[in-house]
């Protein structure tokens, strides 16, 4: 399909091999702290014109890796194209998020939702993942996305963002038969979708359990933790990794780590050795730096830098192998860019082996 891959610490450090430097990349480091975006974004009127538009959204996701020495691509989008694309309708409003037109939430709405076509009501995705991947010219891998079943949940449900998720946790009370059948045409087409994205051209795929930690411990083992090891388990993927991503997800480590996925990102409220600990070289890790330490000094950054990777080796019998250098969840739009490249550079001066 194209270029002999130039970089492959990040697909090395999935496979847990040795590598020269522990790779990074950033959740959300193509957005709104970039000027460059803020340009493109203004001359394409809005973030979802950019989306839906290949050649754009190929512009946004190679502008960070002009400024910064990032060991991965991750394709421009967002999660909710999926509810989009079942007819729900996404829109943004400005300074509220995303939101839908035609919440679903009942049983009878629910039983209307089918899968999504992937090469026609999703094809710009497709056509941005292959216009990505040419144009990457094997400079770095590219990393394909998804939400997780129950964080589009909770999207379709509540109809946009949520503070408290009372809507979807009454359905989980009152109808969880219903909830059930959400969750389980949102994983056929989650699996659908990053299979496609994976023919495309995708070499890595991350599922974004955003709001998993939302759920008690009883409730995320009903709501969300199924429905993503039925994704490890079911998505034929050959060598393609697979990285179940989510907040708050440190206390179900032991079970992430067993459900078939290659890398687990974790979230800054666990330390990283003590997540490799408890994880036993079962799966890479990926991350998980507070995304505010970007609000630091130059030094301080540096410094928090070195405590993650150093946390990591104590952790994983001393050696930095299976890392994946990340952020605990997405950059903010009033992040300083210069910041991300001492991160990043950092990142690989101390982890240089
Ligand atoms: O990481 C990257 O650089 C890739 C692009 C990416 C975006 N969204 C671009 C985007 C990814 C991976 C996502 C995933 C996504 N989208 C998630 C899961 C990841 C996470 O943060 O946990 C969620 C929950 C969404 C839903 C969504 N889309 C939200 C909450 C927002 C922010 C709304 C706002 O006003 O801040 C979006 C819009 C969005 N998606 C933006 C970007 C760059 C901002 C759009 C803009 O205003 O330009």
């Amino acid at each position: 399909m194209s270029a002999v891959l130039k970089n492959e610490r990040f697909l090395r450090a999935l496979r847990r091999e040795p590598v020269d430097r522990t790779p990074v990349w950033l959740m959300r480091q193509a957005g709104r702290y970039l000027p460059e975006y803020r340009a493109s974004r203004k001359a394409a009127g809005s973030f979802l014109a950019m989306a839906k538009n290949p050649e754009l959204a190929c512009e946004v996701t190679l502008q960070p890796l002009a400024r910064f020495d990032l060991d991965a691509a991750i394709l421009f989008s967002d999660i909710l194209t999926i509810p989009d694309a079942m007819g729900l309708e996404l829109y943004f409003v400005e300074g509220e998020g995303p939101k839908f037109r035609h919440p679903v939430r009942d049983a009878a709405s629910i039983a209307k939702l089918g899968v999504p076509d992937m090469e026609t009501e999703l094809r710009y995705v497709m056509d941005a993942v292959r216009t990505i991947r040419r144009e990457l010219d094997g400079r770095v891998p590219l990393i394909g996305f998804s939400g997780s079943p129950w964080t589009l949940a909770c999207y379709m449900v509540e109809g946009g963002g949520s503070k408290d998720f009372a809507r979807i946790k009454a359905m989980a009370l009152n109808d969880p038969q219903a909830l059930h059948a959400l969750l389980s045409v949102n994983t056929d087409a989650v699996i659908a979708y990053l299979a496609a994205q994976r023919a495309a051209g995708a070499q890595a795929l991350q599922v974004f359990d955003t709001w998993g930690g939302v759920l008690s411990p009883a409730m995320y083992r009903e709501f969300s933790l199924p429905y993503l090891t039925r994704i490890a388990r079911e998505l034929e993927r050959g060598d393609t990794p697979l990285i179940l991503f989510g907040k708050g997800n440190a206390a179900y480590l032991d079970e992430l780590s067993q459900s078939g996925a290659e890398g687990v990102g974790v979230d800054w409220l666990i330390e990283l050795g003590d997540a490799a600990r408890r994880t036993q070289g079962r799966v890479a890790l990926q991350g998980n730096l507070d995304p505010t330490t970007l609000y630091g000094s130059p030094d301080a950054i540096r410094a928090k830098v070195r405590d993650a990777l150093d946390s990591y080796r104590d952790g994983n019998g001393g050696s930095r192998d299976g890392h994946v250098f990340n952020l605990g969840h997405g950059m903010s739009p009033d992040m300083n860019p210069d910041h991300v490249g001492v991160l990043v550079d950092e990142v690989h001066a101390y982890s240089a082996r």
